[in-house]
């Protein structure tokens, strides 16, 4: 069901600016999979203003039609409007390769930068940085000295990883800080696009019934899991030195948390959600070793598929955890003593994220043998809201059973198209809508609970648990859930 968005307008107005976009590090993976992909949607849904010109930059050399053919890999075409609109969206991107420390190359570019200005009339840039962190301060460096003017409105997509621990990122953050103001740098963490993500605020606070639930009266625990079929495979080396806490759960799965337990914002204005962001993180105190689980996959159990330590890039022996499970908790009047359990690992039975919100249990003794009340958000695949409720059995007697009220996208909004996570955000920053993206204050308090736990992880302290590729994760993952509250119906 995820696709392209369809075509009206965009949902908060129509761009203001004409914009050139430049795609630095437009060699790579995310570049080739993800962003210009995402372009090409918003291009061909019209959100993208038609004379906006694409330029990619790296070190590779690529002549114009390898150029195309990176662009277009994975860009799905399935009519010949599809067709069309590619071979004309082709017309518009153009590359030019060049080191990242090098003001000559950047003058090149803005050369390059000038004559397609001169032909779109574009007045403002966007520059986004799908790069390794590694190059994030040369290249923004090099941007600002030679391909910032005053007066062109310009506009920074960076990607994680926002540095490794809490004084990487503040040294991160001056660093860009210096170079570019806050208004106009987006911190991209691509799950701010997806779309039961943004319905999060939606379900809480346009529905009564969710509402005057939501708190500690009536929740026992939250559950919220992510879970990947497929291994580190060909990133082990970058995946190495992060591990699965930095990669996912620190970013992705903090961020559905702060979106789950914040206060209602006093608008939806960006500020105003990002204010009540910032201020559930801080009431969240640093993770403790005795609330954490970690594991790293072996090889599967018919010897078919590889474990973490056999990929040629991972250096020998390494305790990186490709796993984890940990417990946090939120200090305030709303959740205190509600665990927040994160799960996040790789190379495990299924696809999955979601959310699991379970209710405490009944008071009374009218019934017996009642499971608790839960509200399932099933972020991807299959993108789904579901209540898991007691119903009485059908038929003479009062047995009860569970059952599900049930929401799935599949057959309620089976003819809307779900817009991918990266088409969303990037209107979003064309539109200069900050919400979606990570405010540096935000990041401090997210690297503050997580850094002491990384720290002694880092150190070796945790010997993760080796699990099976392709099994449910490491032994131990259900105790400790139930340690944490949750019941299994
Ligand atoms: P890549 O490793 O593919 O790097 C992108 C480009 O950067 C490469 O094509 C290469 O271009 C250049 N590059 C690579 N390594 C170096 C280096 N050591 N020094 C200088 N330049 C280098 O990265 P991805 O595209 O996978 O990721 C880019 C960013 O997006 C990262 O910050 C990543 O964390 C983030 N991200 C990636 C996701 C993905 O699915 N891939 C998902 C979410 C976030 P050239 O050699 O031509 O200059
Ligand atoms: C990225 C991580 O940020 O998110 C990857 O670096 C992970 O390791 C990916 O696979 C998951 O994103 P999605 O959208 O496929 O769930």
């Amino acid at each position: 069901m995820s696709s392209s968005a369809p075509a009206p307008k965009a949902a908060k107005g129509d761009v203001k600016h004409l914009y050139t976009v430049v795609v630095l590090g437009a060699s790579g993976d995310l570049a080739k999979k993800k962003t210009f992909p995402a372009l090409f949607g918003l291009y061909k849904n019209k959100y993208l203003d038609q004379k906006t010109h694409i330029i990619g930059y790296a070190r590779t050399k690529m002549d114009q039609a390898t150029f195309e053919g990176h662009v277009s890999k994975y860009i799905k075409i399935k009519t010949e409007e599809d067709k069309a609109a590619l071979s004309q969206f082709l017309k518009l991107c153009s590359y030019q390769d060049g080191q990242y420390d090098k003001d000559q190359d950047f003058q090149v570019l803005e050369k390059e930068i000038q004559d397609v200005e001169k032909t779109s009339g574009a007045t403002a840039r966007l520059f986004y940085m799908a790069l390794p962190p590694s190059v994030f301060i040369p290249v923004a460096t090099s941007l600002k000295k030679n391909n910032y003017r005053k007066g062109v409105v310009t506009r920074l997509i960076v990607e994680k990883p926002f540095g490794m621990d809490l004084d990487s990122s503040r040294k991160l953050a001056k660093e860009l800080g210096a170079l570019f103001t806050e208004e106009e740098i987006y911190r991209i963490d691509h799950y701010l696009g997806k779309e039961m993500v943004k319905n999060l605020m939606i379900l809480r606070f346009a529905n009564v019934i969710f509402g005057s639930v939501w708190n500690r009266h009536s929740i026992d625990n939250i559950q919220i899991t992510f879970k990947e079929k497929i291994g580190t495979e060909g990133r082990g080396g970058y995946f190495d030195e992060f591990g699965i806490i930095r990669d996912v759960m620190q970013n992705h799965l903090l961020q559905i948390l702060t979106l789950v337990a914040m206060e209602p914002p006093v608008s939806l204005g960006a500020e105003d959600v990002r204010d009540e962001k910032v201020k559930v993180l801080r009431v969240i105190p640093p993770i403790e070793k005795e609330d954490v689980l970690l594991g790293q996959y072996g090889k599967s159990v018919d010897g078919k598929e590889p474990g973490y330590l056999d990929d040629k890039t991972v250096p020998k022996g390494s305790k990186t955890p490709t796993y984890a499970a940990a417990t946090l908790y939120i200090h305030n009047e709303r959740w205190s003593g509600v665990p927040f359990v994160l799960k996040c690992g790789k190379a495990l039975d299924q696809q999955k994220t979601e959310i699991r919100i379970q209710f405490k249990d009944v008071s009374g003794s009218l019934f017996t043998n009642l499971s608790r009340n839960e509200i399932v958000i099933r972020v991807q695949p299959n993108e789904a809201v579901y209540v898991k409720m007691m119903n009485k059995e059908p038929g003479l007697g009062m047995k009860t059973i569970i059952s599900d009220l049930d929401l799935s996208y599949s057959s309620r909004f089976n003819d809307s198209v779900i817009p991918e996570a990266y088409e969303s955000l990037i209107l979003d920053a064309l539109n200069e809508d900050h919400s979606n993206f990570v405010r540096d204050d935000e990041l401090d308090a997210a690297w503050k609970i997580f850094t002491p736990i990384l720290k002694t992880i880092d150190q070796g302290e945790i010997d993760p648990t080796v699990y099976a590729f392709g099994s449910r994760g490491p032994e131990g993952v259900s105790e400790f859930v139930a340690k944490h509250g949750y019941s299994r119906g």
